[in-house]
């Protein structure tokens, strides 16, 4: 893999265990970088139910709680887990290196 395969979103510290992060990374909409017991996880940060952003909700654990109407998703696999939340967030490929976390394409 070459370095222009990957973009970075952010440092692995910015996110501590239990903390999630909304990035903007150039040319694609905002992912939200969760950190599920020291594991990092990246998902759409947009609800897929309407327009909110989950990095305003709350992540406990696995599950991110939306801050709009209370929908919530798994951030490990992206599925819906409570209503009004049908469809799945897009999950995204990570990598962390060198204290780094980069998007993987
Ligand atoms: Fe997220 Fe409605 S906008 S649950």
């Amino acid at each position: 893999m070459t370095f222009a395969d990957r973009r970075l979103l952010c440092a692995a510290d910015d996110v501590a265990p239990g903390a999630m992060l909304r990035v903007q990374p150039e040319g694609l909409d905002p992912i939200l970088v969760c950190n599920v017991d020291g594991k990092l996880y990246a998902v759409d940060d947009e609800c897929t139910h309407a327009i909110a952003s989950l990095s305003e909700g709350r992540l406990q654990g696995n599950i991110v709680f939306c801050p709009m109407h209370g929908g919530s998703f798994d951030v490990c696999s992206g599925k819906a887990k409570s209503l009004p939340c049908k469809q799945s967030l897009r999950t995204w490929p990570i990598e962390v290196s060198d204290g780094k976390v980069y998007l993987v394409r």
